[in-house]
């Protein structure tokens, strides 16, 4: 399904009154997208391993990852945002855009995020996520869902961020069946960081 309404363009979202912190969140571009894919591999790593078969994680290829991106990019639903410290280092991203699957009346989608191990547990994923929900929310591109698999902590993060599961079911990830669960965002959006 692909919603009527102009593309997707960010711009006063991404001066929501966000935390008081180092942290700021903006759009991706293409030269941020090696660093990016790394730190998706990074994180699979960290979070999957024991969870997905080791050779899915093998597999992974940060060039593979930047040219899908970056064909992502090129796409006029798609976005990739990323939080960044204060000295303009990636520390991880959210990749968004139009619902893939049909799962109720849902219509914005945040289909990935990871953020580098190290900066874990310090806020900045929420930070990245209420973003990632209020500039979809901006769109018209609401409510919004993201799938989990149901044995990754992350789920407690979403439950955390005020999301509530609204689907489940299975999905093959490297050859091996495993459970996923869909965390809605309804009328009880996240509010802004502040
Ligand atoms: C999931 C992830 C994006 C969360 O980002 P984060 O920066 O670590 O989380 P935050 O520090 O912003 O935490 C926000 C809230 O969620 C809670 N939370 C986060 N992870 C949690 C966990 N594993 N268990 C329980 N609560 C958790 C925090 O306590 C915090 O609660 P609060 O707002 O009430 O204080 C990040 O940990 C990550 O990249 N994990 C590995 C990759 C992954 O699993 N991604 C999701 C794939 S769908």
């Amino acid at each position: 399904m692909q919603p009527g309404g102009p593309p997707l363009k960010l711009g006063s979202v991404l001066s929501l009154p966000v935390a008081e912190s180092s942290t700021r969140v903006r759009v991706a571009r293409l030269g941020d997208l090696r660093a990016l894919a790394e730190i998706r591999r990074l994180s699979w790593w960290d979070a999957y391993r024991g969870l997905v078969p080791e050779a899915a994680l093998r597999r992974m290829d940060d060039a593979r990852m930047v040219r899908r991106m970056a064909h992502a990019l090129a796409q006029r639903w798609h976005v990739i945002l990323m939080v960044e410290d204060e000295h303009e280092r990636p520390l991880g991203y959210a990749w968004i855009g139009p619902h893939r699957e049909r799962v109720g009346d849902h219509r914005g989608e945040v289909f990935e995020l990871y953020l580098h191990p190290r900066a874990q547990g310090r806020g900045a994923g929420k930070q990245l996520l209420v973003t990632a929900i209020w500039s979809l929310v901006e769109q018209g591109l609401h409510p919004v869902i993201v799938w989990v698999l149901a044995a990754n902590p992350a789920c407690r993060f979403y439950e955390a961020c005020g999301g509530v599961r609204v689907a489940e079911g299975p999905v093959d990830v490297g050859g091996r069946v495993l459970t996923r669960v869909a965390y809605g965002w309804s009328d009880a959006f996240p509010l802004p960081l502040s």
